[in-house]
């Protein structure tokens, strides 16, 4: 029997895990998906909740956003990372502060390829497709219940 990958996911300050939110950050979208510097840093960042996945060693290697209007933004785990849980775990922790928000419905602009990815969390599509930094998109929403 093999163990599972072992990594943490909570809620991080944007003051206090600036660093390690910036590190994702930069290596997911600015180096792998080639976002303009300038598109990936914006005010939303010092209003948002934000998650931070982390080895147990302490490394970060997932990042998610909530802003206070109820959007989902920067999800991101490192490749080496990918396809283990860890962006599905950062994902159900932002709803959850959602719902601890009051947050009734909550909306995301999915990155076309990640599209199954949010559909499996109960979100659907309700846009046509845009480009984003250069990447296709479908806006995307899930109701909450109280
Ligand atoms: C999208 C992303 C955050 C998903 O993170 P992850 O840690 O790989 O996700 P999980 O391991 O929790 O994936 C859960 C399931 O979704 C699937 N999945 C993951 N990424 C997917 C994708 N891009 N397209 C389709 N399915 C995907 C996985 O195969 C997995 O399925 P399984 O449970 O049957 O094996 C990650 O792929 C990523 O950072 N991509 C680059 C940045 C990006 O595109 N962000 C999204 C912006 S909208």
């Amino acid at each position: 029997m093999t163990t599972p990958p072992a990594f943490i996911v909570r809620p991080a300050g944007w003051h206090l895990s600036h660093r390690a939110l910036h590190a994702v950050r930069r290596t997911v979208f600015i180096k792998e998906q080639n976002v303009p510097e300038a598109e990936e840093w914006d005010d939303n960042d010092e209003h948002s909740r934000h998650v931070l996945a982390l080895t147990v060693y302490g490394e970060p290697i997932g990042t998610g956003r909530l802003l206070p209007d109820g959007h989902i933004g920067r999800m991101a785990v490192l490749r080496e990372w990918r396809g283990m849980g860890v962006g599905s775990t950062i994902l159900s922790t932002l709803l959850e502060l959602a719902r601890q928000d009051g947050l009734r419905t909550i909306r995301l602009n999915a990155q076309t390829h990640a599209l199954d990815f949010y559909a499996r969390h109960g979100f659907t599509i309700v846009g046509d497709e845009f480009m984003e930094a250069g990447i296709p998109h479908r806006e995307m929403q899930i109701r909450l219940n109280p």
